[in-house]
């Protein structure tokens, strides 16, 4: 268990991250945010009312459709709404500017949503970003299951390319977090036999030209 305050991220994780992107393109991290910090989201995405969950769309602004055949959850977008979703934003935010620091990815922001597996639920195999045409870069998955097991199924599948086996199978249990490059890496979410609460974020880069703003607000 980490001792650190809930202002920061441990100095040795941010550390291991940059270090793991530059070799493979991918990091996964147990123990990833203070203990205060992660409690607080887990009792937040648990209580379904407060969050007002709403069906996922796949695709961009105008373009984005319900596809229920692509993935079934539910996603609630953090908005700094509550004090734990200031506090992770504040996290985040502390980590886009160590890796840019470090890796000098030029990230310019991050957004994130809370996701909802039902049990059943699933996400298709898909990238976050096709090459060139987004500005997504890091993607990162924190989860927020006490007490999974195996027998709960819901990894999260990362695959090489067109490869039908994953080199990487993740699952999701309490606190731990994925953070892969986002054009690099076809992944999938597997059903799971219970309900299933993840943070979902992109770290993006600013593809703003002539005055019009890319990413949009
Ligand atoms: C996504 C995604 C993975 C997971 O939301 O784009 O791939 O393990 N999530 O929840
Ligand atoms: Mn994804």
């Amino acid at each position: 268990m980490q001792t650190h305050d809930a202002g920061c991220l441990d100095e040795q994780v941010i550390a291991h991250i940059c270090e793991q992107l530059t070799i493979t393109g991918y990091c996964v991290v147990q123990d990833f945010l203070p203990q205060l910090v992660i409690n607080a989201l887990y009792l937040e995405a648990c209580s379904d009312q407060r969050l007002n969950f709403k069906q996922a769309a796949i695709g961009r602004e105008q373009l984005q459709q319900v596809n229920t055949n692509v993935r079934s959850d539910s996603i609630a977008w953090i908005t700094g709404q509550s004090e734990s979703q200031g506090l992770f934003l504040k996290l985040m935010e502390n980590l886009r500017i160590e890796i840019n620091r470090r890796l000098f990815l030029g990230l310019f922001d991050y957004e994130s949503h809370y996701a909802h597996y039902g049990p059943g639920d699933f996400y298709k195999r898909h990238v976050d970003a096709f090459k060139g045409s987004s500005n997504r870069l890091l993607s990162s998955v924190v989860y927020l299951n006490a007490d999974w097991t195996e027998a709960d199924q819901g990894e999260l599948l990362m695959f090489h390319d067109e490869e039908v086996s994953p080199f990487l199978i993740v699952e999701p249990i309490f606190n731990q977090c994925v953070i892969f490059l986002s054009e690099q890496f076809p992944h999938e979410v597997r059903a799971a036999k219970r309900d299933r609460y993840s943070i979902a974020g992109w770290f993006r880069t600013n593809n703003s030209i002539g005055g019009q703003i890319d990413p949009p607000r």
